[in-house]
């Protein structure tokens, strides 16, 4: 699956989620969250991201590993909803992204 890394904290470009075929990019308060088992691989989000915030799993290194497993964690309430149109979004951020320092512009 690929990641989305601190660079799309405050940020939300939103780009990448027009560009996700099965729609598993998630919105949440702070920033987005790609499903872990719904992402299919396609790798169409990771060159629209503007700060260069999505990472395939393979290129998860120790500063981008906290968001994987956030990620993770923020899906547990919600399961597999099958794409981000069968919730409501924005879907509540996970506790390590809320303690995350804010980035004023
Ligand atoms: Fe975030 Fe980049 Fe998408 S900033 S919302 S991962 S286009
Ligand atoms: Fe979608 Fe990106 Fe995965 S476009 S299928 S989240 S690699």
């Amino acid at each position: 699956a690929f990641v989305i890394g601190e660079p799309c904290v405050d940020v939300k470009d939103m780009t990448c989620i027009e560009e996700c075929p099965v729609d598993c990019i998630y919105e949440g308060e702070r920033m987005l969250y790609i499903h872990p088992t719904e992402c299919i691989d396609c790798a169409a989000c990771e060159p629209v991201c503007p700060v260069e915030a999505i990472r395939p799993a393979q290129h998860v290194d120790e500063e981008w590993k906290p968001f994987q497993e956030s990620a993770q964690q923020a899906f547990t309430g919600i399961g597999s909803p099958g794409g981000s149109t069968k919730v409501d979004t924005p879907i509540p951020d996970t506790e390590f992204v809320k303690t995350l320092p804010r980035k004023e512009d």
